[in-house]
Order: structure tokens, then sequence, then C-alpha cells
């Protein structure tokens, strides 16, 4: 034990302290004697203890990549409490006492936990990124509770993000280790569609066979029951209980799964036994650690008062306590004012990272013991400051269920609110205090408490105790009442009094894990007479503090107290509330009139449901069950997720089309999966940070690197001048790899910085000091149209005489239609490794790319080498989805030229904000069209033009125009068409390829315009697209006949088994008895065009080694990126090669196995390169030929060895070339796709009209993608891209301040769907049977992995359906547009009612201002950006 070596000056108000830290990892004591203060825990796994299986996805506690299980002894509730915890945002210093279990501690792919294992072979894991983050929170909830519901398994992610598989694999893999999944089921038909097992009188789905004996007046077990054989074995769901070891997953979400097909059966069959006692223990002596009971002898170490003194004079923190008791923590506090307190870090953590906030001093205080206790009076209960959230959420539970509903009114408001605050991971840590003490304008928590009436306790030094009422805790924008020196020590919240209602209300962009855009809690005293007695409306969100509405309060009130139940009440409240909380059309924050309707419509709701009898509200034409508990989530919005998938489990071939997981399934659950950022160092490696741009267009005067230079640790600053070779590059070469003389957008790399740590290099690169020239700039694609600030190049396709045509139709409307961005948001972010050999110039680079020839290209270029020279080599990338296809060689080659001027590996990985300033996203697209058609919709002329936002350079924006103004016909004969498409340049990152590539714009550009043709002439949508669905043998507008065209068949049998006709008319007549929750239905078909639009790059090649053990080495040009592709490739190759697939390997793409190879792309590379693998396979298979024929029993190893030994070669490279196509787009000739990957998809949505949050509530996809290589690999894509279109259309909002800087840099402000997210039934089926004689594609195959995003659009279809039942109730029958996203400010102002009527801001108050501006928090968390601008305005794309 040491003594205090943090100040002398405490010590003696100290005692004994310690500056060691310990404790267990993985079941292994840790002791480190002066912890590096400023780690994180992450930072310390990945570097120091080489533990590279959880992973950096975000930094900021919003993605859950980082989640491990943090064990520990609490001393007042006296148990081992186990927390999943976000790593990144933990400090190292807090884990003292505390033993951490990251998913190395779980098992390994030759022995994973039973939960590494069922994700992986259940296909939870495509690129695998999220995949420790997934395992370690279900470890963390089977810890807690090893029997958990499929609830409590659904609710466990609500602060995971996965971006490849859209969860429901993750869900049901998760859910075979919950109680009730044995009774979910779904039967595959013979036709391969799905239907739901019958139900017994009990609810029991009995396992899917006919006659079930689960089944009412089925057969029975004592004659064989259902199941036959199986049961005797144990397999009759009927002698199953719910936690039977091995009925997880085996008769259930086996058969739910996939089909409990023979591969499945085989599958479950290999499940391990989730045994909760053969887990790691919570090693004995923490226990003894925390309740300071160990030995006093000096065996064995004492938990003490840490106090560490940091020795590195670049440390950011300098001084930390860790205080035990609150006296300490007092002392501590008053002899360093400025100390931060450190509790959850949930809000410092972020303001350090992002805001770039420094503490010196820090004191931890989550392990004082007094801040922990709840003490319960008569009156109140008192929480501790610094109790967990998920304590705190505990603990009101526990006393809504003592006391009851009566007494507990404000308990259950702020256990409900804490439902929606941010996912489990900080919930495990966050605090009360913290949340108060942060003061935010959209707190949760705040608005409850002031409501509830609740007063702070805050102690000082010497004794000092006061109490501060809520309601006066917050004296300005996140300033409150607290003095120096003063520690939160509890908060009061007093039990309800007769005749008190309360409820609490948030509205997010998201509904899990985001902050507020408007957050109240509101609470009435009705008397016995009903009348008010006296009330209390908190709001968050409509001021720069939390605030009492007190006008609203007064107006319940007013006339000595009216009736609650009376109508003119409520008209008054609203009245009060819109007059009081109005806001400015430029507030900070934005939306001004969106969240004054929220306020209203939570008032309206709140008025609602706290009727004692509900007849008040039936009175005033309101039923109180069409009103949701106001948090976000419809009342059905929690119902569970069902996943079902179907396709027919015949195969034509023995290992081609076999369902198999993906191959590095098991590397990737348990963390060995190695991605760039997780290969150990390279001696003397350096890292490297980037310089932004300050300005979005700018003329650079000067680069003044003087100051980084002189900072520790720098090597180099590099700039233009420092590229030897070629500095332009892209296919237009319009790009600088290092601006010379101009900046083009905000963000972009003006300079690099290369140093021995990553700290070293980003402090650094915020000293270079660039002078610059600020020019005018463009950023929108409707203002650069409007300024002809366009690319040259137009592309067009013609039928028949357009203008002539519309002259003609009998009606004709105009009108545009808009889609806008979105961030790719693969969840590892860019990163290369450049290693130079030291010889010769020669330079590997690991990167993360989809395009390794041009990444080798581009570096060799920049460094004046032969390509020869460099190789660029992938392993495997934590997402791409098009975004690593161009954007990512430019960080390899940043990293290639530090390697060659310092001689030394460079390591280059991206932050998440960085990545997302200079990646590029998806193009927003703007349609101007007029169209003709006749009085039943059918379309007869169409002009179009087509205007992308390109961003600054070129980069791949024309082939994203062609395929987009090539897929605007979607499914639909147009008549004469005239379709123009022009790329806009402005001043933001370029926009690059993303899934779907512009096809995906295209279709919905045309499909917002059938809409309102639809509303034009009176009939749905689906009507219009029946009616103009092209037929087999038509011909498209770039003169490509249909002859494999099977979306009419997919249309038809999808209406049938979706049951759609039906299910409109359900939708139609809960429409016409629901005011406030509308729902909303769409059918949605696509065909997506496969091939390159460059005919060059239809080409693949591989190479095939056979080893004399018979094992197979496979090469091939395509990357791996989780939607597995290696998997196929190894399948295709073991097929032709005719060996054990798990004799075939594939370790990576490099270009020196693998020359000039084509982008991943364009969902054609299981195409090419397959057929390459397979031509490869073919002639080794034909060389072996006469040797198998010579031996047929013998193994292949021995064929492989004999050929061998006569000196046949065992290496042979495949190369193919897309026969056919090539398309003219000056003459319109020739043939642009190979062929078309076609589907259909039918969602249903509800929507709460009211605040516009909604609930997918079923999706039926029918997919058409040829023989399948892969069928739940097919299947994981049709399900992963449908979701990431789903978020495109609707929570996904990219946005910039109005200068230029990118606002959406992270999850916190940028929400890609969570797993709530998805469909609440979601079924899948393949469409079988087809004998495809034309598709001349391997094994007859299709492409599928953009094809199925656009039908992730059918949920914005469905909303804007159930938006128009809104809308037709109030009478407005025109046509409605409406862009994408639709997020809830977009629905709920389309809703029109009285109360949008009400915030309506006249149009002469909103001349001149911005308003689109968004999160008044999120706002002040961007890192950089000026206090102006942070209280600036925000555009979209
Ligand atoms: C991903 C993410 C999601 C989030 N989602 C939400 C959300 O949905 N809703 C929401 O309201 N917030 C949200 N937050 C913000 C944050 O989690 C909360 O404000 C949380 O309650 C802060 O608690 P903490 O213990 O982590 O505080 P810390 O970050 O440790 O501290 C915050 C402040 O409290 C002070 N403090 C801590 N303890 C005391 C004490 N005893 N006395 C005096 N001062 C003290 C600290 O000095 C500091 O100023 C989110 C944050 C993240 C990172
Ligand atoms: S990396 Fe920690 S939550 Fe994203
Ligand atoms: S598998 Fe989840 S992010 Fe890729």
């Amino acid at each position: 034990m040491t003594v205090s070596t943090a100040d002398t000056k405490d010590s003696s108000q100290l005692g004994e302290t310690s500056s060691q830290l310990l404790f267990y990892l993985n079941g292994s004591r840790v002791v480190i004697e002066k912890p590096d203060l400023d780690q994180t825990l992450l930072q310390y796994l990945r570097t120091t203890a080489g533990l590279t299986g959880t992973k950096l996805g975000c930094g900021e506690g919003g993605c859950g990549a980082c989640t491990v299980m943090i064990s520990r002894y609490d001393t007042v509730e006296q148990r081992i409490v186990h927390a999943s915890v976000n790593a990144c945002l933990c400090p190292l210093y807090t884990v003292d006492g505390k033993h951490v279990i990251t998913v190395e501690g779980l098992g390994t792919a030759k022995n994973p936990h039973a939960v590494q294992q069922r994700i992986a072979l259940l296909h939870g894991s495509q690129c695998g990124f999220c995949t420790p983050g997934f395992v370690m929170s279900l470890y963390t909830l089977l810890r807690n509770n090893p029997n958990p519901t499929e609830h409590d398994v659904e609710e466990c992610f609500d602060g995971n993000l996965c971006r490849c598989t859209g969860y429901r694999p993750i869900l049901d893999a998760a859910k075979t280790f919950a109680e009730q999944a044995w009774k979910a089921g779904t039967t595959v038909n013979a036709d391969g569609t799905a239907t739901v097992r019958a139900q017994g009188s009990d609810g029991a789905a009995g396992c899917g066979v006919d006659g079930c004996c689960q089944l009412d007046g089925a057969k029975k077990e004592d004659d064989g029951g259902c199941c036959g054989a199986r049961g005797a074995g144990g397999g009759c769901c009927k002698q199953k209980k719910p936690g039977d070891a091995d009925v997880d997953g085996a008769d259930v979400n086996g058969a739910d799964v996939n089909g409990a097909d023979a591969e499945t059966q085989s599958v479950i069959a290999r499940f391990k036994k989730y045994d909760a006692s053969s887990e790691l223990i919570f090693p004995p002596f923490l226990i003894r650690y925390a309740k300071g009971t160990t030995a006093l002898d000096g065996s064995e170490p004492q938990r003490r008062t840490l106090a560490i003194a940091s020795d590195g004079s670049e440390a950011w923190c300098r001084q930390f306590f860790r205080p035990l008791t609150l006296d300490t923590l007092l002392a501590l506090l008053a002899a360093h004012p400025g100390a931060k307190l450190v509790a959850g870090n949930s809000e410092v953590g972020v303001e350090m990272r992002l805001k770039r906030a420094r503490f010196p001093v820090q004191i931890f205080v989550n392990d004082v013991a007094e801040l922990q206790h709840v003490r319960e009076s008569a009156a109140e209960v008192v929480f501790g400051a610094n109790i967990s959230l998920e304590r705190f959420g505990r603990e009101l539970a526990a006393l809504v269920a003592a006391h009851g509903g009566e007494r507990t009114q404000a308990f259950a408001a702020l256990r409900d609110n804490l439902r929606f605050f941010a996912g489990r991971q900080i919930r495990n840590v966050a605090t009360l205090a913290g949340n108060i003490a942060t003061a935010s304008p959209i707190s949760d928590l705040n608005p409850v408490l002031m409501a509830a009436g609740a007063a702070v306790e805050l102690a000082a030094a010497g004794g000092a105790r006061r109490r501060v009422a809520m309601a006066d805790m917050f004296t300005g924008y996140r300033r409150t009442a607290m003095r120096a020196g003063e520690v939160i020590v509890g908060v009061a919240v007093p039990f309800s009094r007769p005749g008190e209602r309360m409820r609490a209300f948030k509205q997010a962009k998201r509904r899990d894990d985001d902050i507020a855009i408007v957050t109240c809690g509101l609470r009435v005293r009705v008397d016995a007479q009903g009348r008010v007695a006296d009330a209390a409306f908190a709001f968050g969100g409509m001021a720069p503090t939390t605030v009492l509405a007190r006008q609203a309060m007064a107006a319940a009130t007013a006339d000595g107290g009216a009736a609650w139940g009376d109508a003119a009440v409520l008209a008054r409240l609203l009245d009060a509330v819109q007059a009081e909380l109005r806001l400015d059309y430029g507030v900070p924050g934005g939306m001004a009139e969106y969240r004054a309707a929220l306020a209203g419509s939570f008032m309206l709701k709140f008025w609602a449901l706290t009727q004692a009898d509900g007849a008040a509200p039936a009175a005033a034409g309101l039923h109180a069950g069409e009103m949701d508990d106001g948090l976000g989530a419809p009342h059905e919005g929690r119902a569970l997720c069902r996943g079902r998938q179907a396709y027919a489990s015949v195969r034509e071939r023995a290992i081609v089309g076999k369902g198999v997981a993906h191959a590095s399934a098991l590397q990737q659950a348990t963390g060995e999966a190695r991605y760039v950022d997780d290969m150990p160092p390279t001696r003397g490696e350096l890292h490297l940070a980037l310089v932004p741009a300050a300005h979005a267009h700018a003329r650079v005067l000067a680069i003044d690197a003087a100051p980084a230079l002189a900072l520790p640790g720098v090597v180099r600053v590099l700039t233009a001048a420092d590229v030897p070779g070629e500095n332009r590059w892209n296919i237009f070469e319009d790009e600088e790899v290092l601006p010379t003389t101009h900046v083009h957008y905000a963000g972009q790399p003006v300079a690099l910085v290369v140093a021995e740590t990553l700290r070293a290099a980003q402090a650094a690169a915020l000293a270079v000091h660039v002078t610059y020239e600020a020019l005018p700039a463009v950023l929108t694609v409707r203002d650069a149209v409007a300024q002809g600030a366009l690319f040259a190049e137009e592309r067009a396709l013609r039928t028949g005489d357009a203008a002539a045509a519309l002259a003609a139709a009998p009606h004709v409307l105009s009108g545009e239609s808009y889609c806008g961005a979105q961030e790719h948001f693969y969840l590892e972010t860019m990163g290369a490794l450049a290693v130079p050999r030291g010889e010769a110039d020669e330079l590997d680079v690991f990167a993360s790319t989809q395009n390794p020839t041009e990444t080798q290209m581009v570096c060799a270029a920049a460094l004046g080498v032969p390509a020869s020279r460099v190789v660029c080599r992938v392993k495997r990338m934590g997402g791409g989805f098009g975004g690593k296809e161009s954007r990512s060689v430019l960080l390899a080659a940043f990293a290639a030229l530090a390697a060659h001027h310092t001689g030394r590996p460079v390591r280059a990985v991206l932050d998440r904000d960085d990545d997302m300033r200079t990646s590029g996203q998806r193009h927003p697209f703007l349609a101007r069209w007029t169209v003709g058609f006749d009085a039943a919709g059918k379309l007869l002329a169409l002009r179009m033009h087509v205007f992308s936002n390109g961003g600054f350079s070129h980069d791949l924006s024309v082939g994203v125009l062609e395929r987009a103004v090539s897929h605007v016909d979607n499914c639909y004969r147009l008549g004469a068409c005239e379709i123009v498409g022009r790329i806009a340049r402005t001043n933001t990152q370029s926009n690059t390829a993303f899934r779907g590539f512009g096809g995906c714009q295209g279709m919905f550009l045309l499909e917002s315009m059938l809409c309102e043709v639809a509303d034009a002439v009176g009939r749905t949508p689906e009507q219009l697209r029946a009616l103009n669905m092209y037929r087999a043998g038509d011909v498209t507008p770039f003169a490509q006949r249909l002859d494999d065209w099977n979306v009419p068949l997919l249309w038809q049998r999808l209406a049938e088994s979706s049951q759609f006709a039906e299910r409109r008319a359900a939708v139609d007549a809960y429409n016409a008895g629901s005011r406030h929750r509308k729902r909303g239905l769409c059918m949605l078909p696509t065909k997506f065009g496969i091939s390159f639009g460059v005919k060059f790059l239809n080409q693949g090649m591989a190479l095939v080694h056979v080893y004399t053990d018979g094992s197979v080495l496979v090469a091939h040009g395509g990357t791996e990126m989780g939607q597995g592709l290696h998997t196929k490739m190894t399948q295709v190759a073991a097929e032709t090669l005719g060996v054990p697939l798990a004799s075939v390997f594939i370790s990576e793409t490099a270009t020196n196995t693998a020359a000039n190879t084509s982008p991943t792309a364009a969902s054609a590379s299981s195409d090419l390169n397959g057929f390459a693998v397979h031509n490869a396979c073919a002639v080794l298979a034909e060389r072996l030929r006469p040797y198998r024929e010579r031996m047929p029993d013998a193994p292949f190893a021995k064929v492989a060895r004999t050929a061998y030994l006569d000196r046949v070669s065992l290496t042979a490279a495949g190369h193919y070339a897309t026969p056919d196509i090539g398309f003219d787009w000056q003459r319109g000739t020739g043939q642009l796709y190979f062929y078309f990957t076609q589907g259909v998809a039918v969602a249903e949505v509800e929507l709460d009209t009211l605040t516009g949050a909604h609930t997918t509530r079923r999706v039926d996809i029918l997919m058409d993608v040829g023989k399948s290589l892969n069928k739940a690999l097919d299947i994981g894509q049709i399900e992963g891209a449908f979701t990431q279109g789903q978020g495109w259309t609707t929570t996904e909002e990219f946005l910039y301040f109005p200068r230029g800087p990118l606002f959406t840099q992270g999850p916190g402000n940028y929400k890609i769907p969570s797993a709530m997210d998805i469909p609440r039934d979601f079924r899948v089926a393949l469409l079988e049977g087809l004998p495809y004689e034309g598709l001349k594609t391997i094994y007859s195959s299709k492409g599928i992995g953009e094809p199925p995003l656009f039908l992730g659009a059918s949920v914005f279809f469905a909303l804007r359906d159930a938006v128009m039942a809104a809308r037709r109730q109030e009478g407005v029958d025109a046509p409605l547009h409406i862009e994408s996203p639709a997020t809830p400010e977009i629905l709920r102002m389309a809703c029109v009612d009285q109360i949008v009527d009400r915030v309506a801001i006249p149009a002469a108050q909103k001349e001149g201002k911005v308003p689109n501006s968004r999160d008044i928090n999120t706002i002040e968390v961007q890192g950089g950006i000026s206090p102006e601008e942070a209280r600036g305005y925000i555009i979209t794309a």
C-alpha cells in the first residue's frame, strides 16, 4: 500500500490512500500501479491488454460495439451485480475492485460459449464488428437471469446497433435462451411459404407437424404423438418444458429460424447446452475487498481511497481521487474546488471526447457508499444521488409494486420514462445526480422530477446540508442552483396524494436510445368532486432549461378548479400551452412548430389518459385506448418481434444452395476475427490524424505546422508538397490527395499529422494552424440547381415523344420528389495500416476497403512507385455498403505517404466523427416531374429531371446517376418518357456508392410521384402499380427487353400470402374507428439491374491452390464485408472440386494473388468471382479426374498427392467476363444489365398521429434470387438491406450546419434503426421452383446485396398511407407531398389537426430563418464548432 502521491495537502484528510488499481480481467487479477488516468477501459483492453475482441464503433456510448460485462459486489445491496457497460465511456480508473469480462473471457472459436455459438450458427453475425457487443449484452442478461423471457431478451439489446443483419437473426438466436421460445413457431409449406403454426387452447403453438399433440383434438402422445420417432429422443414438444436446457432452440427456434429443415436441425444438434453454473465466478477476494474484510496482516491489499497523480505533462487528467465516504468526498471537493465529479461518465466522457473539455482534477463518486442508499419514509423516498439509473428503475418498480398505483403516480411515471432513457449499457452506469447536475434542457428525468415536486438534497464540507426544490434547481442554460463545494447526495420524491394523476411523455427521433426532442412530466390532483386542486406541468425541449408551464398550470385550476373531465379544461390547457411554450421559428434546436405541437399533443394525451372513467375523453371524441404511454411507443410497439423465413429445403446440389453459416461467424462471435485496427502493433509503428478544413469552401493561404511539430511525440506533418508522385486521383482525376490551393468542404483533410501515439497525433492536428480565405459555398442540391452549379455530364433516356404525349394526356400533374442522404454507418470505421518492407519501395497496405486494386494503384501513384511494389491486403471489413468502394482509398494513400516519409509502419484509423465528416454518403436526389395519365391512373407520359447532390468531386456520381436514371421506371410502363439526369456540384464531401447505388433513389422518386398521381385520381398506389406494371416482353426506357420477368408473379403470390386485400379492409376499418392512431399499408415492387455500369469492371478472377494434404486455398477478387461472399465462394469451390466444404479456405483478398480486381460492389461479386472460382476449380477437377477415376474410393488428399507426384500442377487461375452487356448512353443501344433481381414487399405500420412515432407491425417480402448459392445468407442480405432501406426513408436524417460543417457526426444524432424498429412480424420468403433457363449466372443464382434495399421504402409509403388516412379524417383530400426521410416531425406535421393549426407560425415570421435545426443538446456536443454555429441552424443536404 502506498500513501497518496497525488497531493500532499490531501493526505492528512484522506488517511491511508492507494495509487494502485486492482481488478480482475477474465478471471485473472490485474494490478496497475499509477494507471493512465486518461485511458478508457476500451483503450486499456485493446492496446495494453491486447484484447481486441471488444470493438470501437463510436466512442460515445451510442453503438454498443464496445460492450463488456463488469461485475462488482454492491455493499449496499449486498449482492454481486453484473452490468453490461460501454467500455469506450468507462474510465479505466473506475474498475478498481471489479471483475471485467470481455468476449475473450467466454470462449474461443474452437470452444465457443453457448451465446457465441448460437449467434454465429443462426446467422446473427455478418460483418461481425457488432457481434462481440451483442454477445456481451446477452451474456450479461443470462448472468443476471439464466431464464429470461423473450421480452427480456429483446430489451437487452437496446444499447447495441447492427448495420448488417437487420437484427432478426440476432433476436432469434438470443431467444433460444428464453423461456417462451418453445411456444412460438412457424411451419414451412411445400410451396416454400410459411404459415404460423396453429395454436392449441393453452396457447401453445405446437411443433409445426400436422396433428401435433399440443393442439386440441390432435393425436396424443400415447399413440405416437405427432413427432413420431423424434419423440423418443425427447423431440416431442409436449415433453419439453420452458427452461429445459436441451430445448433451448431445438424444436423451437430451430424450427422458427429456418423451417426446421435438415440443415437447421443439424445446426441445432450442435448447440451447446447453456449451463449457468459453469460461468466464470466472481472472485471471492473482491467481495472481501469491497466489504473491507481483507486480511489486515499485509497479505492482501485493502480497498482504500484512490489518490493518483499523473506524471505526463501532456496528460489531461493530472490528479484523480476515488473517495469511499461522503466526508472524504466533501473534504476533497473543499480542497479542490475546481475538481470535476465523475459518476457514470456518460455526460463527462462525451464532453471530453466530442467537446474536447479537459478536467485536470477528477473525483469518481460512484463508490461513495452514502450516495448509494435509498431511504423510504411515510411521505417520500430519498434516492441516493449516484445510484445507477438501472437500480433507480428497479427501486421504482418495487415501490409501485409495494404501494400500489394510487400513491406511486410519480414513481410509475419515472419508471416508464427510464425505459426510454439511453441504452442499457448507459443506464447501468449513469446516475440520477449526473442527469440533474448536467441540467440539460432535454433531460428525461428532470421534467418528471420537477412535476412530481421532488427536491434535491445538497451537502458541503463542514456538515452544511440543504434542500432545493427541483422547480428552483435550474437557473439557466446548463446551470443549476448548486454552490461551489456542494454535492448532490440524494433526491427526495414524494408519494402521491389522493387524487393525484401523473404521466411522463417523451418523443425522440428513434424510439430506443435517443435523446428527447420534447419530454415532459405532467401531474394533476383532482379532489373528490373531480375538480383540479393543483397541477404541475414540466417540459423539456421547450426552453433553455427544464421549465414549468405555469400559465397552463394556472389554467387547470382557474375558476376555482373546473372538473378535470370537462372538455373546456382541455381546450384551455391547449391554448395555454401553445401561448406559453410558443417557439420562435429560428429557435436553437429548430423544429419550432413540431416541438410546440408535441407539447400540445402530450397535454391532450395526458388529459385523456388520466380521466377516471374514460367517459370524458369519449365525450370529447377521444379514446384513451388510442393514447399510448407517450414515450414513443404505440401500444403495440413492444410486441415481440417474430421472424419467419421460408424457403424450400430441397437443393439441386450437395453444397451450393446449402444455408451454411458465415465462414467466420464463430471467429467474429468470439472476438478472434481480426479487423485492421485489431492487428498487433508493428515495431516502430506511428499513428496518423487528419487536419480538417474549417470552411466549406476556401482558398488555403498558409499552413503553419510549427506549433504541432513542437508537441511531444509528433514526427511529421505532411501537406500536398509532400506527395512525391501523383497528387490527383479518382476516376475523373478531379480530386487531390491533399489540397494544394483550395478546400472544397468543411472537414476535408488539409494536412496529416504523424506521431508516436494516436493521442499525440490528434492533439497535434488541432495545433496545425491553417489560414484561409473563405469563399462562397453551396450545400444543397436545390441551391446548386438554382445557381447552375452542375457537373458537365448528363444522362438521358428518351422513349417516344414525351412532349406530345403530355400535351395529349387527359390529366397532367407536376411536382417534385426528394430523398435525402444516408450515412453508411458501417460499424468498423475506415482504417489502413501501411507497413514498409524496407527495400525496393515495397509496401504492404492492410486496408478496410472494398477496392484493393484501386487502393494499390492510388497508393503507388501517390508515392511514384510501380504498382508491383505495393500489395493491398484485405482480411475483412466491419461493413462497407459501398462506403469503402472508393472513399477508403484516400485514407490508405495517407497511411502510405506517411510510411513512405518516415520509413515506419503507420496506422490510420478514423474516429467515427472523422469518418462521417469525410467519407461521403448516399446521394440525395431531387426530381422535378410532369406526368400525364388517364382517369384510371394509367401513365401516358413522363418528363422527369433528376438531380443528385454529388458533393465536391465526381467520385462515382456518374455511375450513380446512370443507375438512378435507369431505375426511375422501377416496374412500370411509363408511356412516352424523357428522363434526364444531372449531378449538382456542392461544397460537401463527395457523395459516393451506397448499397443500391442510385437505383433506389431513382425508384423512390418515381414511386413518390406515383403516390401523388394516385391521390389525384382517387385510387390507391397499389392499384396504380398493378395497372402500370410491365409485362414479360416489355421494353424498358433503356431498350432492354424484360424476358426473365417475375414481378407480376411475385406480386400475385405475395398479395395472396400476405392477405393484402383482407388486410387493406382491416386497416381501413381500424382507421375508421381510431382518431389518433392510424394504420397504413403498402405493397411495393422492385427490379434491380445487375452489372457494373462500366463494362470493363464486369470481370472476375481467382487463383486456386490444392495442397497435397487435400486442403484447398482460394483467392479471388472479391472482398468480405459481412455479406458472406467468401462463404459462397468456398461453396462454389467445394461443389466444383467435389470436396467437403471444410477443405476449402479463403484467407484474404490481396493484390498479389488476385490482380486487377473490380471493386466488390454492384451485387455482382458472387457472379463475377463465383464463375472465376468455378472456372479455376473446373480446370483442377479436370486435371484430377484421371486420378479420381483410378482411385474412386481414395480420399481427396491421396488423389491430390498422387497427382502432385505425377508432376501435375495443382494451381489454377480462373477468369470470367460477363457476356452480352454494354450500353451506349449516347445512342441508347446495347444491354445495360445482365439480368434483374426482383422482389415485392408488403409493409403495415401504425402511426401515432399526435407524435409521429410509428411501429412497423408487419412486413412480408417475396424475393426472386434465382437458385440461391446460400439461402440463409441471401435471407440475411434481404433482411439487412430492407432494414437499411427502412432507416434511409424514416429515421436517418443527414444534416449540416449552414456554413457547411456536418452536424450528424455519430450515433448521438444520426439514428440508424435499432432492434426495436424492425418489423414486429418479419416474413421473408424466396421464390422457388422456376427453371431459370435464360439465366446464365453461376449455378443460376442472382445477385442479392443491393436489390432488397428499396423494399425498405415500403415502410415510408405505408406511413404515407397512414398520414393520408389522418388527413382524410380532417377533410383534407389534396395530394400529399412528403419527402424522405419521414421523420416523426415530418409525419406529425403532415397529420393536420387542431393542434397543428394552433402551432402554425405565420409566413412573415419565418422569413430569413432556417427551419430545420435539430436537437439542442447534440448541437452543443459538436467538437470544433463555434458557439455561434452551435446555436445555429441546420439544413438538409
Ligand atoms: C449514449 C448516451 C445516451 C444518452 N441518453 C440520454 C437520454 O435518453 N436521456 C437523458 O436525459 N440523458 C441521456 N444521456 C445523458 C447522460 O447519460 C445522463 O445525463 C446521465 O444521467 C448522466 O449521468 P452520469 O452519472 O453518467 O454523469 P457524469 O457524466 O458522470 O456526470 C455528469 C455531471 O454530473 C455531475 N455529478 C455527478 N454526480 C454528482 C453529484 N453527486 N453531485 C453533483 N454533481 C454530480 C458531474 O460533475 C457532471 O457535471 C445520454 C448519454 C449518452 C452518452
Ligand atoms: S464504441 Fe462504445 S458505444 Fe460505440
Ligand atoms: S454484423 Fe452487425 S454490424 Fe455487421
